[in-house]
């Protein structure tokens, strides 16, 4: 059933580059510089977003929320499914709201929409179960195609998650003309990519695996990331404390000096996504603040980068690919990271405590 693998989390994460083909699969159409997903929904029609999920799902609806605004200029708001449900939304008929959930029944996001659609709004659910609740509440499903997720710990439901949304956000900037289409090639180009960069990434495991050996005894552990690296700092913070138990912390690293800077000393592990970006100069002087200060800097840094290993005691190379899709990229050692801990402190990476896969309940 695990295929040969000691744990379904495990499995998961090595199908990826598989999981992302099918996302993609016959969707994107580099030709005409646009993306096929089938929605009734006219994005012509829409003044805003609220994109609402929770946990890992919710995310990906932060890293959607900065596409959707630089590739279509849509105002999109980004909440936890608990709190939208419950903070009395401005929204109207030009609002869509969008959903996402791998399992489609966690209660808060269905009731969620449920509130959104009341008011007014359009609906759409980024989804990866079937026929599930969330698909029969709203007007339009992109499904994400992950195949069924065992693991408790969301894995390629997140990459197929964020695959989606930066398909959805390139439709949608098509549509609205505001993303040219030799822009949208370029992007689409870069996204057919993906699957071969995410098994590159999974061939360097046994980096990933050196890294927890030296790493997991440390009481807390901070992430930090900035723009759509942002989200992913706070998934792999999730990740490492879902599955390990280990206290973890993230931060949009600019955020740093403004109160956590004073956690760090020379027990506090801090990974960085300091991949190249139009942010990428920043976040090497967040590095120095965290080395000035004694801190142990792990930096996930695209590949060939020559001038980070000066700075950090570790580095993690990623492939390099256009800066808005390496979340994509950059969350798989990140993954990696949390299970070689957990796996290395005895943890039940498959069924950690007091977890359920689905929320149902609130
Ligand atoms: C984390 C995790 C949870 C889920 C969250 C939403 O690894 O699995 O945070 O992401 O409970 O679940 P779905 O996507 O089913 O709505």
């Amino acid at each position: 059933e695990k295929g040969g693998f000691p744990h379904y989390m495990l499995k998961e994460i090595y199908e990826q580059p598989w999981v992302l083909e099918n996302t993609l699969g016959g969707r994107l159409k580099e030709e005409e510089g646009d993306v096929e997903l089938g929605l009734g929904l006219d994005p012509l029609a829409i003044d805003r977003i609220h994109v609402i999920a929770c946990g890992t799902a919710a995310y990906a609806g932060w890293y959607g929320k900065y596409l959707l605004e630089a590739l279509a200029r849509i105002p999109t708001e980004w909440d936890v499914a608990s709190e939208y449900r419950y903070r009395d939304p401005v929204v109207d008929e030009r609002t869509l709201a969008i959903a996402i959930s791998q399992s489609g029944e966690t209660i808060d996001t269905l009731e969620g929409i449920r509130e959104a659609k009341a008011k007014g709004a359009r609906t759409l659910g980024v989804i990866n179960a079937k026929g599930s609740s969330i698909t029969r509440e709203v007007e339009d499903v992109l499904y994400i195609h992950a195949g069924p997720e065992i693991g408790v710990a969301s894995t390629k439901a997140y990459i197929a998650m964020l695959s989606a949304m930066a398909m959805l956000a390139i439709h949608f900037g098509r549509r609205r003309r505001i993303l040219g289409k030799e822009e949208a090639q370029g992007l689409l180009k870069e996204m057919r990519k993906l699957p071969r960069l995410v098994e590159e990434v999974l061939e360097k495991r046994p980096l990933i695996a050196h890294l927890a050996e030296k790493y997991h005894q440390a009481q807390d552990f901070l992430f930090l990331g900035r723009h759509v690296q942002a989200p992913t700092a706070y998934e792999g913070a999730l990740k490492l404390k879902e599955i390990s138990y280990i206290h973890a912390e993230a931060y949009p690293a600019g955020e740093m000096k403004h109160g956590p800077i004073a956690l760090i000393d020379e027990h506090l592990p801090v990974v960085v996504l300091a991949t190249r970006g139009p942010l990428y100069e920043k976040t090497l002087s967040n590095i120095q603040e965290v080395r000035a200060r004694g801190g142990k800097v792990i930096a996930i840094a695209t590949e060939g980068d020559g001038e980070i290993g000066k700075l950090a005691q570790d580095v993690f190379p990623v492939p390099e690919v256009h800066p808005l899709l390496a979340p994509i990229v950059s969350v798989v050692p990140l993954q990696l990271l949390a299970y070689e801990i957990a796996v290395l402190l005895g943890r039940d990476v498959d069924q950690p405590r007091n977890l359920a896969k689905s929320v149902t309940v609130e």
